[in-house]
């Protein structure tokens, strides 16, 4: 019913909008009067965790996306070595792990039958397993050594939205703790972070003000036979997010690619008036990253590709090489996709329901998928 869904006409809707809020509550009594990240439940010593030497994470859809988001995080912070799997491929291929393993496993249900194997296997090799779920109780936190909770509230709609924004906290604050307890950080360091995140629900809610735009976008966009998707380091897996959503939920053929790679191959896909949203890093601190994907953009353009550009407010320059201009509050570089991916949600959603499509309910999909 309409009541339900909090007056919008789909769960989706609401959950996106709900998104502030689920990122401070997920952020909510995680620092402690000592400084120090708290997790849930942690059957792990901090000796335990200094003697991490490689870690994996494991996860399959929006949440191995989230997983991608991580690794930048945590070898930034932590310099330990991190791998990002699918976790349908993981076991098969009989991954080196041992003790000093940590298996990170990321699961809004907390019952993916591929991710809860893949924590399995992971176990049966004396690796450490730590689970970010959003699910109280469910099998895959039961099954690891330790818990960080994301505290979304139930998702309904098929299509995960504040699940993967609450992963992306989950993993920042794990990325922290590690840091911490590993002496690479200090304690005014991590608050540092803890308070660039503090502040992300009050420019998400201002962005999310600003979504008129991409609805009438959405119209523009219904008709077309492909749309691609840019971006580089944490942006990649925003493209690959945004293309995900709407494959599921439009039924549109969509792929991200890293920005780089384009010139690799992908970029002979573009056409006259090909649809590409790129997704456009911060120019603060040197801009290279910046510098290297509005080249990217221009190539595309050249090529006939009408560009929407996802790009921090401020950044001017991009506004010459942009058909659209989506832009959203500065944040700090790792943080990024907690901005970036929410226009691409909207995006997803408004092409789908302008195609007539059940939102919430998409075809050939469930929400939770416990089989192999
Ligand atoms: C996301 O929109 C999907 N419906 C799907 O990719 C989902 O993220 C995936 O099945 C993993 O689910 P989980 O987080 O509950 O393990």
């Amino acid at each position: 019913s309409a009541a339900e869904k909090g007056g919008h006409d789909y769960f989706m809707l609401k959950e996106i909008a709900e998104q502030p809020q689920a990122i401070a509550d997920t952020l909510l009594g995680r620092l402690s009067d000592r400084g120090e990240i708290v997790l849930d439940e942690v059957r792990l010593t901090d000796q335990d965790l200094r003697d991490v030497d490689k870690i994996f994470i494991v996860a399959c859809g929006t949440s191995y996306h989230a997983g991608m988001v991580a690794k930048y995080a945590i070898e930034h912070w932590v310099r330990i070595p991190c791998e990002v799997e699918l976790a349908s491929e993981f076991r098969y291929r009989d991954p080196i792990l041992d003790r000093s393993t940590l298996v990170v496993a990321i699961s809004q249900s907390g019952e993916s039958m591929d991710t809860l194997m893949a924590l399995r296997h992971a176990k049966e090799q004396k690796a450490r397993v730590l689970a970010i779920c959003n699910t109280n109780g469910s099998t895959i936190p039961r099954e690891s050594d330790a818990v960080l909770y994301t505290h979304g509230g139930p998702e309904v709609a098929v299509a995960s939205t504040k699940a993967f924004l609450t992963q992306l906290v989950a993993c920042y604050l794990i990325g922290l703790h590690l840091a911490q307890i590993r002496g690479v950080m200090y304690a005014d360091e991590v608050a540092a972070v803890v308070e660039k995140l503090q502040q992300t629900p009050d420019s998400l809610r201002t962005l999310l003000g600003r979504m008129e735009e991409v609805r009438e976008l959405a119209r523009d966009l219904k008709t077309a036979s492909t749309v691609l998707f840019i971006g580089r380091h944490v942006g990649f897996p925003v493209a690959l997010e945004g293309a995900l959503k709407l494959k599921e939920l439009a039924y549109m053929h969509a792929e991200g690619f890293a920005a780089g790679e384009l010139k690799h191959g992908p970029i002979a896909l573009i056409d006259e008036g090909t649809p590409v949203v790129c997704v456009v890093p911060s120019p603060a601190g040197r801009g290279v990253m910046r510098d290297k994907v509005v080249s990217n953009i221009q190539e595309v353009r050249a090529r006939g590709a009408r560009t929407i550009v996802i790009a921090e407010e401020g950044d001017e320059d991009v506004r010459a090489y942009a058909d659209h201009l989506i832009p959203v509050p500065a944040t700090p570089t790792l943080l990024a996709p907690l901005m970036t991916t929410v226009p691409l949600q909207v995006l997803a959603c408004e092409i789908a329901a302008a195609r007539g499509h059940d939102v919430d309910q998409p075809r050939n999909l469930a929400k939770s998928v416990t089989v192999e």
